[in-house]
């Protein structure tokens, strides 16, 4: 357990230094003179998925609404729920705000969380949640967009003998699906609904 959330947490660093990588590349100056935009932030891109209701979806169907984005998967016992409660609050924290943003999980564990699995799962989370599954090679090219980590792990303990070692990071994208913001695991419901907001 604690070495998993060792990984979890370099994970997490590493994401914070492409999108350190990304903001530099984003705010370059040109031999003094005024700031030019040369680069796009590193983060989010085209995705193929399937919804929790069976609809094909892409990045566009998002377009003109903020998306805050979670990868993970149902089965994980601990990190993947208390993040998702904690979008959950901070949802309910931002109130009529909260219309302009859709939450988003989306799953690395496709083999088990079918349609109708992640259907049920996210029925115990804020009304606005979409789920997303996919192909592997779907799940793996959305991850690879949004530069998330992720690895299937021996587990006894676990029925079907694996989970999944994950980073847990929220990223908040804007209503052009363009990278603007992430939080780190940890961050409370108060902190994320005002960063939202001041994104909004
Ligand atoms: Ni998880």
């Amino acid at each position: 357990m604690r070495l998993r959330l060792i990984l979890v947490v370099l994970a997490a660093f590493g994401i914070g230094a492409v999108i350190a990588l990304g903001a530099l590349t984003y705010d370059r100056t040109s031999g003094g003179r005024d700031v030019v935009a040369t680069g796009k932030p590193l983060v989010g891109g085209p995705f193929t998925l399937t919804d929790h209701t069976g609809k094909r979806v892409t990045e566009k169907d998002f377009q003109g609404r903020h998306m805050l984005v979670f990868f993970g998967f149902t089965y994980c016992p601990d990190v993947c729920p208390a993040e998702l409660q904690v979008i959950t609050s901070a949802l309910d924290t931002l109130g009529k705000q909260a219309s302009q943003v859709t939450p988003v999980f989306i799953t690395v564990d496709p083999e088990r969380d079918t349609v109708e699995q992640m259907a049920a799962y996210i029925k115990h989370f804020h009304k606005s949640f979409i789920g997303l599954t996919g192909t592997a090679d779907e799940i793996r090219a959305a991850a690879k967009a949004y530069r998330v980590y992720y690895a299937k792990v021996k587990d006894e303990s676990s029925s079907a003998g694996y989970t999944f070692d994950h980073s847990s990071i929220v990223f908040l994208m804007d209503k052009q699906g363009e990278y603007a913001a992430h939080f780190p695991p940890g961050t409370g419901p108060e902190k994320m609904a005002e960063g939202i907001r001041k994104r909004l």
